[in-house]
């Protein structure tokens, strides 16, 4: 376990939520050099990094989630430096730590956008982040790629907001497709989502559309929020009417907590947890009691190909697993900007462009093209929205004695 999963863990174990003084990913440990962050151009030819910002949550409950992005955009930016970076112009991540709420989004992406000049951001890790944060940088014309943001209109915040990350309309319903075939007599279905959350929102519609689609019964909906620990009054109502599954919209924490609450309050049938679970980052809050959770996932570490091989070796020797979706998603949100900034820098070198220019440039490209990720090949809408292809279905495996897990993917 790395210092910041241990502290993590700890916290939660205590129930504080507010992380403070976590380590900050450096983006020194490359070895590329750092530069002045005041210079309007983004390097010179001799060889001065491009700075990429990577603004997702490192504290707070979110950093669950975000950890594991900051994993993902290291990893990358080390493979494309290895690989000669924008065709020798190494790039340099620069990482501003969002936490878990709007204004932290907010801030961390103008730090980025005005202080820090970066050519694009790969962040915010809350698509309730992003519905804030990201309007900033579309003013200021600052390509972004949403890692993570799953809501129903990340896109179409403005011209340049793109996400590598597949929507909820495309990816839940594979899980509750999933949960019919594992038991195909499941008929009753509760429904809970965090209701101050903009993902968990536009996920259980989704939901809820599909297992209507499906024939099933929602005998339930229960609301609830982000920060809440106690899920008792919920689950008890929900229980009273005997559901044989039970399909959770929130975070980590929280529906980590409510799965637990679950179990220990005596359901034993099916659990769907929606993306905001998608970390083994919940094992340490429900312990024993994930066992069983199934959640549909924009990436497998078996996919084929070099880049993913590449990528989950890079990842399996560093942490000693497979490589989870939220990092897969960030790496694939680096390669973008780096894909996009090599055909940009063969058309005028990018070291030379003014910055605002090369931002717009940039943009361009970036929908412009096609990109073979660890999550396969993908390109863009006009829009920004992501055109992805494969998509799974994981379970969550436990060993009876709680601490260690893995995500076990359905063929
Ligand atoms: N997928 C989650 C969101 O969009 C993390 O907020």
């Amino acid at each position: 376990m790395d210092m910041v999963n241990h502290r993590l863990s700890g916290l939660l174990a205590t129930g504080v939520w507010l992380l403070t003084g976590c380590t900050q990913p450096n983006s020194g440990t490359t070895g590329v050099a750092p530069e002045s962050p005041n210079q309007t151009t983004t390097g010179s030819n001799t060889g001065t990094a491009i700075a990429i910002g990577i603004g997702v949550a490192q504290t707070s409950n979110v950093a669950l989630l975000g950890q594991e992005q900051v994993a993902g955009a290291k990893l990358a930016e080390k493979y494309f430096n290895d690989q000669g970076g924008i065709n020798g112009t190494p790039i340099r991540l620069v990482f501003q730590d969002t936490a878990g709420d709007e204004q932290g989004a907010i801030n961390a992406f103008q730090t980025l956008i005005t202080k820090d000049k970066v050519v694009g951001i790969v962040g915010p890790t809350l698509s309730q982040q992003a519905f804030s944060a990201d309007p900033i940088a579309d003013r200021a014309k600052v390509p972004v790629l949403g890692p993570s943001n799953t809501a129903k209109g990340i896109p179409q915040i403005g011209e340049f907001v793109a996400r590598v990350s597949a929507p909820v309309a495309v990816v839940a319903p594979n899980s509750v497709k999933a949960a019919l075939k594992l038991d195909p007599k499941i008929k009753k279905v509760a429904v809970f989502f965090a209701q101050n959350d903009a993902f968990s929102k536009s996920e259980t519609e989704i939901f809820q559309q599909t297992v209507k689609d499906q024939g099933l019964e929602v005998v339930t909906v229960q609301k609830f929020q982000t920060t809440d620990t106690d899920f008792q009054t919920q689950v008890t109502t929900a229980l009273n009417l005997k559901p044989d599954l039970v399909i959770i919209s929130g975070l980590a924490a929280d529906g980590g907590n409510l799965v637990r609450q679950l179990r220990e309050l005596g359901y034993k049938g099916t659990i769907i947890g929606g993306n905001g679970l998608n970390t083994s980052n919940i094992f340490s809050v429900c312990k024993a009691l994930c066992d069983g959770i199934l959640i549909a996932q924009a990436y497998s570490p078996e996919h084929p190909g070099t880049i993913n091989k590449a990528f989950r070796d890079a990842y399996f020797e560093q942490y000693k697993k497979e490589p989870p979706q939220f990092s897969a998603q960030a790496f694939a949100g680096v390669q973008v900007f780096v894909e996009a900034l090599k055909t940009v820098d063969q058309k005028a070198k990018v070291a030379q462009k003014p910055l605002g220019d090369l931002r717009i440039s940039l943009n361009q490209q970036v929908l412009a093209g096609n990109y073979n990720t660890p999550l396969g090949e993908i390109s863009f809408t006009p829009e920004g929205e992501i055109v992805q292809k494969e998509f799974y279905v994981a379970q969550i495996k436990m060993e009876p004695d709680g601490k260690n897990g893995k995500f076990t993917f359905l063929k």
